[in-house]
């Protein structure tokens, strides 16, 4: 089968899309013929090396971790799929992913995909939905009324995160580039500010949560909490952020369960998904290249055989 690969931390040059063995489900495991891996800015970051502690791989190794596919085999011990069904999942980030024609999974990372969208652009769907779900309820705790400023809604997590907060009854504020103004306000936002003329801080009271999801700094973290209200909480996806009491740095965590409930979300017309672009799986590279120059045009899946 076709794969990408890479032998060893660096550019997005060690990305190779080589012919490797089809892999055989052992014990638990499920062998998923891919129809899309979805590209996560933290792919990049591991591909770099940037990551080696909390996931370290062994080489060579097979990136994409967000995953849609149909069920093409069964190991032993693995009840309740069929051949051919559809699914999606949240793969290991440290194990073999899904940049390739087949990929081995853990059954119990697998959920059945939604029936609403293209199978390949549900691959858009496991971590970033898990994480602004977890973001939200998990760790800001969000209630029906209070109001959160999302920061960096442009984005795929962000476009999950500001529909969720909206349908929870809270008032969104979300922060946007014209690029992204329109999408994030028909996502329900109240409020879209343009980051890229106006700062968070003029003219806004303080907020009960901000969810922060942009490319800053601690320091730039940090800033923020002087608009977060007494009692009010700052969660952030982006590493380090601020060691103070009221900041949260959180870590999606694989969750099934929570991934089922966001796919009929999705089924339901409640959750939309935005796939800006769909690639051939051979121009990974590009995408990794594309990406760390700052330069992707939104969420894109990458499809093997196409
Ligand atoms: N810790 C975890 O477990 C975890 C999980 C998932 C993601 N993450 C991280 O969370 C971040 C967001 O993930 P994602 O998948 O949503 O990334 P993404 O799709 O690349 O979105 C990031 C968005 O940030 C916006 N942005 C850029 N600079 C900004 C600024 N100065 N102020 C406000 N917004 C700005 C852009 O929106 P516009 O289009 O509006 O310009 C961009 O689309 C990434 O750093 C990712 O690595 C962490």
């Amino acid at each position: 089968m076709k794969a990408v690969r890479y032998h060893q931390y660096g550019d997005s040059d060690v990305l190779r899309y080589e012919e490797v063995d089809r892999p055989t489900p052992g014990a638990g495991q499920v062998l998923v013929r891919v129809a899309g891996t979805a590209f996560n800015p933290a792919d990049g970051a591991i591909r770099a090396g940037y990551l080696q502690d909390p996931f370290p791989l062994r080489f060579p190794h097979t990136p994409g971790y967000d995953m849609a596919g149909t069920v093409a085999e069964t190991g032993p011990g693995v009840e309740g799929f069929r051949i051919g069904e559809p699914v999606v999942g949240f793969l290991p980030m440290n194990e073999h992913g899904a940049a390739a024609e087949f990929v081995l999974a853990p059954a119990e990372v697998l959920t059945a995909a939604p029936s609403g969208v293209d199978l390949a652009d549900a691959a858009a769907i496991p971590s970033a939905a898990l994480t602004a779900w977890q973001a939200l309820f998990e760790h800001a705790k969000l209630q029906p009324g209070q109001r959160i400023l999302i920061n960096g809604a442009g984005g795929s997590v962000g476009g999950l995160a500001v529909q969720l907060a909206a349908q929870a009854g809270a008032v969104v504020i979300a922060t946007a580039s014209p690029r992204s103004i329109d999408k994030v306000r028909s996502y329900g936002a109240d409020e879209v500010i343009d980051y890229t003329t106006t700062s968070v801080q003029d003219g806004q009271k303080p907020v009960d949560v901000i969810l922060n999801l942009a490319p800053l700094d601690t320091a730039q973290q940090a800033a923020l909490l002087d608009h977060v209200r007494p009692g009010g909480v700052l969660v952030t996806t982006v590493p380090p952020g601020p060691e103070d009491a009221r900041a949260i740095t959180m870590f999606v965590r694989n969750d099934v369960e929570q991934l089922a409930t966001l796919v009929k979300k999705v089924d339901a017309g409640e959750l939309r998904i935005n796939v800006s672009e769909r690639y051939p799986l051979a121009d990974l590279a590009q995408v990794h290249e594309l990406s760390d120059a700052g330069k992707l045009p939104g969420k894109v899946v990458l499809t093997p055989g196409s």
